[in-house]
């Protein structure tokens, strides 16, 4: 950053050209952009994709898992996991089904360099294309203008994969379901048709049932069946022969519950709900209709849960079936606050906000971080909290919600605020004689990780073999770093610093490492200072004991004015730097007791840092306009450098329409023209002229407000 100099004075200075270590890149966890679904049936035919993919900073790698944690990578020929991070299940041959692979509960898990999330568990199931039949079983014994039924039977090893799609009355009219029916025919959305009414005729029509396999959208019909109509004319008292039993469906969608009652006469259907606490008559309403054997409700709500009563009755009796209707509220979870950014050391709460409705059974929770499920008790519980916050508790939180198959999930991000640098272990003063080894360590610990550098009396450590530094990050983030000298010399005294470093703040550690030996002094390197800052310039004395230090100009022992001063481990403190009186050659010289000395000269510089001539911007600007300012640099040492910042960035953040009408010229080596043509409303903000030398670095900032039309 200075090549050829070295500043020793000035500490704002320094801080301000440590703006270069801006800030990390922005570092977020991973999220869900597409999750997979809670279930998938798939044929052996087609396979199944699951699609899955997240966002963050850096852009998450997205694998898959079972829901016990295993990975599930690529098995030749079965498993597929595509670099988008789509699973592909590929078609199988019936003799190829894996229970592992093929009926099995996985999981897509994103994660980056912040964290690790899980989705929801995908319960997969393959389905085995099998050959089946239907047949048709015609409910007996009903007689004229009565009600004849007719239902579909499917064998019971696909019958929750195929429904009946319509009846066939041969040869070539069609019944389709229909939730009210067509006066003389009535295919229920549960598969049954009714034929009401019946003719003697009827009898010499038969019928056929079309079914579909939900999966493999194979059609299978059955064989042909005919009505028989019964001699007696007795009259039936109801019995139920199908009813829908207990119905899942989800908030808002339209649901039907039936009951068939054989009779005759046709029986009379009345339905009552118990959805609180007493039973009540079901009377159709905008959301309900009552349509004999099919009771119909539009955009379910949770309160329509309950149980539901169909009664059948005609004058010869009456009977009844209980229905229940479970209404499924989305299981959906958040997590607040979905960031959190505490500092080391402080306390952190999530809270998991599950909505859900009680009569939808209960629902469990559980916290993971990054992936891992969270042990100990008291996890169970709706908020987590997490005391003293260490390095290791950065990441991604999820609270995990079951209830019964059904998983949803939320995750948070837990950040580090920043912390400046604490030392955690640092070196002591030490003597000895000349030869060992010797071993300096500092480590630090803070947020982001410090960096730690070293000095020997103010100056760079020596680049010589001898001199090793070593430095790691252990998994804590804490920076360990050592300085290691072979075979310590008498040349290698004098005062050790580490210093542990970042955007947060500072540490510094010093003490002294004494080596027995006559006095030396190591090479000054050339010192530049910055005017108006303090100059401080430690002489690089090795050996030890040493009596005196003593710093002298131009033959003339210091202090030689009230600026100077001489403390008494040999620093020399120069205040209020001034060019012309402090530019020169210094002398430092030390002696032992027994009369050795040591001297050597090094040469300060002085710069002048760089003063901005204060600039803005003119007032009533408006689109399309034209505008420019001036940035100067009134005084300050060359070489000079000036550049420009719009809202703290470089390049200008604006679109290239935009910067295209910005332009910046060098008027000569110390002013810098800023032009804005065809002003719009995103030219508005704050300029930075920045202006440096190997002194310091300042800015300027003025405001340039554009006024839409
Ligand atoms: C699926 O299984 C059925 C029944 O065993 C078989 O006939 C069919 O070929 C299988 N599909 C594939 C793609 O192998
Ligand atoms: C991944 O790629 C496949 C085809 O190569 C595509 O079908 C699938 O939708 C992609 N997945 C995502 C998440 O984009
Ligand atoms: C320095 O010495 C210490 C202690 O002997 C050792 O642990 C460390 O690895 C050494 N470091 C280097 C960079 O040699």
């Amino acid at each position: 950053m200075l090549v050829g100099y070295l500043i020793i004075a000035g500490a704002a200075a320094v801080v301000s050209l440590a703006g270069g270590h801006g800030f990390d890149a922005h570092l977020r966890g991973p999220s869900f952009l597409i999750e997979p679904p809670s279930r998938i049936e798939f044929s052996n035919s087609s396979g199944a994709w699951l699609d899955c993919a997240a966002s963050g900073s850096p852009a998450p790698n997205i694998d898959w898992s079972t829901a016990d944690g295993l990975p599930a990578g690529d098995v030749p020929g079965v498993r597929r996991v595509l670099r988008n991070g789509t699973l592909v299940l590929l078609p199988f041959q019936a003799a190829a089904f894996r229970q592992d692979v093929h009926s099995a509960a996985y999981r897509c898990v994103a994660s980056n360099s912040v964290g690790r999330i899980l989705s929801r568990d995908v319960q997969v199931r393959a389905i085995v294309t099998q050959a089946y039949t239907v047949d048709v079983e015609v409910v007996e014994g009903v007689s004229r203008g009565c009600t004849s039924i007719l239902r579909c039977v499917v064998p019971s090893h696909v019958k929750d994969l195929v429904r009946v799609v319509s009846w066939l009355q041969e040869p070539a009219f069609h019944i389709y379901p229909s939730l009210q029916g067509d006066g003389k025919f009535h295919l229920l959305p549960t598969g049954e048709l009714l034929i009401h009414s019946l003719e003697f005729s009827d009898q010499f029509l038969s019928y056929r049932c079309r079914t579909m396999h939900r999966l493999t959208r194979q059609v299978v019909v059955s064989s042909s069946a005919n009505i028989r109509i019964a001699e007696h004319r007795g009259v039936i008292p109801p019995t139920i022969l199908e009813h829908s039993g207990i119905i899942y469906v989800g908030q808002d969608e339209s649901t039907s519950l039936v009951c068939v009652a054989k009779a005759c006469p046709t029986p009379e259907y009345r339905w009552y709900a118990q959805t609180g606490a007493e039973q009540m008559p079901v009377l159709s309403g905008p959301r309900t209709r009552l349509l004999g054997p099919v009771l119909a409700i539009e955009a379910v709500t949770l309160s329509d849960s309950g149980v539901y009563q169909c009664l059948a009755s005609n004058h010869g009796g009456e009977t009844s079936a209980e229905l229940r209707l479970v209404v499924m509220a989305p299981l959906s979870v958040e997590v607040s606050p979905s960031l959190l950014s505490v500092h080391l050391g402080g306390n952190a709460e999530f809270t998991c906000i599950v909505s859900t409705h009680s009569q939808a059974g209960q629902h469990f929770i559980t916290w993971y971080k990054d992936g891992r499920q969270l042990p100990g008790a008291g996890r169970q519980s709706e908020t987590l909290t997490l005391n003293g916050i260490g390095r290791e508790d950065r990441g991604m939180y999820q609270c995990v919600v079951r209830r019964g198959d059904d998983t949803a999930q939320a995750s948070a991000e837990l950040q580090l605020g920043d912390a400046p640098p604490v030392l955690l272990y640092s070196f002591i003063e030490q003597t000895l004689q000349p030869g060992p080894a010797v071993s300096l360590k500092c480590s630090a610990a803070g947020n982001p990780t410090p960096q730690v550098s070293w000095t020997l009396d103010g100056f760079p450590l020596p680049t010589i073999t001898r001199f090793v530094i070593g430095q790691h990050v252990t998994v804590h983030g804490d920076v360990i770093s050592h300085v290691n000298i072979s075979q310590v010399m008498v040349e290698d005294g004098g005062e050790y610093s580490c210093i542990a470093e970042n955007r947060a703040g500072k540490v510094v550690h010093s003490a002294r490492l004494n080596v027995y030996g006559l006095p030396y002094i190591r090479v000054i390197p050339k010192v530049t200072a910055v005017a108006g800052e303090t100059l401080r310039l430690k002489c690089p004395v090795a050996g030890y004991p040493i009596e005196e230090i003593k710093w002298e100009r131009s033959g003339r022992e210091l202090p030689d004015n009230l600026r100077q001063k001489v403390l008494s481990d040999g620093t020399l403190v120069v205040s209020s730097v001034q060019k012309e009186l402090d530019t020169g050659t210094y002398t430092c010289w030390a002696r032992n007791k027994q009369g050795h000395s040591a001297r050597r000269s090094g040469d300060v510089t002085v710069i002048v840092p760089p003063i901005i001539e204060p600039f803005n911007f003119q007032e009533g600007l408006s689109e399309g306009m034209r505008t420019r300012t001036v940035c100067g640099v009134r005084a300050g040492d060359e070489p000079l450098t000036i550049s420009w910042l719009k809202d703290g960035h470089s390049p200008f953040q604006l679109s290239p329409k935009a910067l295209s009408d910005t332009s910046i010229s060098p008027i000569d080596s110390f002013s810098s023209l800023l032009s804005l043509s065809n002003l719009a409303a995103e030219h508005s903000g704050d300029y930075t002229c920045v202006a440096a030398n190997p002194a310091a670095e300042v800015r300027y900032t003025a405001k340039l407000q554009v006024k839409g039309n």
